[in-house]
């Protein structure tokens, strides 16, 4: 494993997620990262008048994750069409290390899960296994390492094709997807493989990941500032806890390095966000980040160092034949995506994570897919958090996520 880009891309995305504010996001100011409130996703809903139903999925691999619904607007129809009119159903899927609370950060009128419910949508937000509200087994206590045996891969699996079915039965029509990050790379990834895909409408992908390469350029300086010494404790760990003390030791260790200046390294990685509320995000690192499992992380960087989009690899010919029957892991082929599933993808030209020139890449393997059925948008000013949590959002992206859907028949 090479460690420095695992480390880079550990350090990447907890930045990314972090957004702004470095003291606060290396933990120098104690209680930010208190997770406590218990408050779960449906409070964060109901407290703006909205109804909210909780619900509870388990994979096939045992994990028992959580899913909420909000079912109407605010003035009880949502615009739905009135009567018995079946509401579209759209799912919505987080990135990595943050959760569904994502979604609903903003005021009623800023955040995408409820300018879809207002616009008669019946909404669905997903949790992945191991995050705060989806941190539960058959079998498996977190606490157990096994419980962080696994990857996106198996995020395309077991966690996507049981929640898409789950709001399939529920709702019995086929579902609109939203993915930001980490969830537009795991539905490109089963849509290549064809999973689902006869219950998927259409596709909406926000700052879309699935190519990696160019990020690596932005981390070279701090893969190049981080100090080695703390590395194996992060190893260590089966889960990756941001919030818990062997990361933000590592991290506070990391920024009292001479001629480390955590401000800059921040905003040389996550891209500059235009357009945050300084208070959503105060709310925002109330409920972020979230864990998820070291082996995830090692999987990305693969991805970063690799330029490839392939399955976990092993490391090593033994057990990647044990596992895949071959010496290499296979790859995802996106070419394979059918070519008249309706998508639409929304890129920002400051978005570190989703550098530009890999979203190209993205577009090239997509160059056999129906025009009819592509719908781009490049967002000069926007970088990774914008697309959840800008306050321009929605006249500049759900808007047209909403008529790109009301557009697919
Ligand atoms: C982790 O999961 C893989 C299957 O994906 C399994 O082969 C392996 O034995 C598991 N590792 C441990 C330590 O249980
Ligand atoms: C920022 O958030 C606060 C608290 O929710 C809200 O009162 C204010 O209107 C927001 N500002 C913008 C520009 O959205
Ligand atoms: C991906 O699939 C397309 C056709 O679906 C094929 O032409 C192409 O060779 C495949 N690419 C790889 C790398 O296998």
């Amino acid at each position: 494993m090479d460690l420095h880009s695992l480390l880079s891309l550990a350090l990447l995305i907890l930045y990314a997620s972090i957004i702004i504010e470095p003291y606060r996001a290396f933990g120098l100011s104690q209680g930010s990262f208190g997770l406590e409130g218990g408050a779960g996703i449906c409070s964060a809903v109901t407290v703006h008048g909205y109804r909210c139903q909780e619900f509870h999925v388990r994979t096939d691999d045992g994990y028992i994750l959580s899913v909420q619904r909000i079912p109407q607007g605010r003035l009880g129809s949502g615009g739905g069409g009135g009567g018995g009119k079946t509401k579209q159903p759209v799912l919505l899927q987080h990135g990595v290390l943050v959760d569904g609370m994502t979604w609903v950060l903003n005021s009623p009128d800023e955040s995408l899960a409820f300018i879809l419910a207002d616009s008669g949508f019946d909404v669905w937000i997903s949790n992945t296994r191991g995050t705060k509200f989806s941190r539960r087994h058959l079998t498996l206590d977190a606490t157990n390492p096994e419980f962080w045996n696994w990857t996106w891969d198996d995020l395309v699996t077991h966690d996507l094709p049981v929640v898409i079915d789950f709001v399939f039965k529920q709702t019995g029509q086929k579902i609109d997807y939203v993915g930001h990050s980490m969830g537009t790379l795991v539905a490109l990834a089963s849509f290549s493989e064809g999973r689902q895909i006869n219950k998927v409408k259409s596709a909406a992908l926000l700052s879309p990941i699935a190519y990696l390469s160019h990020m690596t350029t932005a981390l070279g300086n701090v893969a190049a500032k981080a100090f080695v010494g703390e590395i194996t404790t992060l190893f260590g760990l089966a889960e990756f806890n941001p919030k818990g003390e062997p990361v933000m030791n590592f991290l506070k260790a990391l920024c009292a390095q001479p001629g480390v200046n955590c401000y800059d390294l921040l905003t040389a990685i996550t891209g500059k966000n235009c357009c945050l509320n300084a208070s959503t995000v105060e709310l925002f690192l109330k409920h972020e980040p979230q864990s998820t499992a070291t082996k995830n992380l090692v999987h990305l960087a693969q991805t970063v160092r690799d330029g490839t989009l392939s399955k976990y690899d092993y490391g090593n010919l033994f057990y990647n034949v044990k596992h895949y029957g071959e010496l290499r892991p296979p790859m995802y082929n996106l070419s394979n995506i059918p070519h008249n599933l309706p998508l639409f993808l929304s890129y920002g030209g400051q978005d570190a994570l989703s550098d530009v020139r890999d979203v190209e890449t993205l577009l090239d393997s997509l160059k056999l897919h129906d025009p009819d059925k592509l719908s781009v948008q490049y967002i000069k000013d926007y970088a990774h958090a914008d697309f959840i949590i800008g306050v321009t959002a929605k006249d500049i992206v759900y808007n047209q996520i909403i008529s790109f859907f009301r557009h697919q028949l």
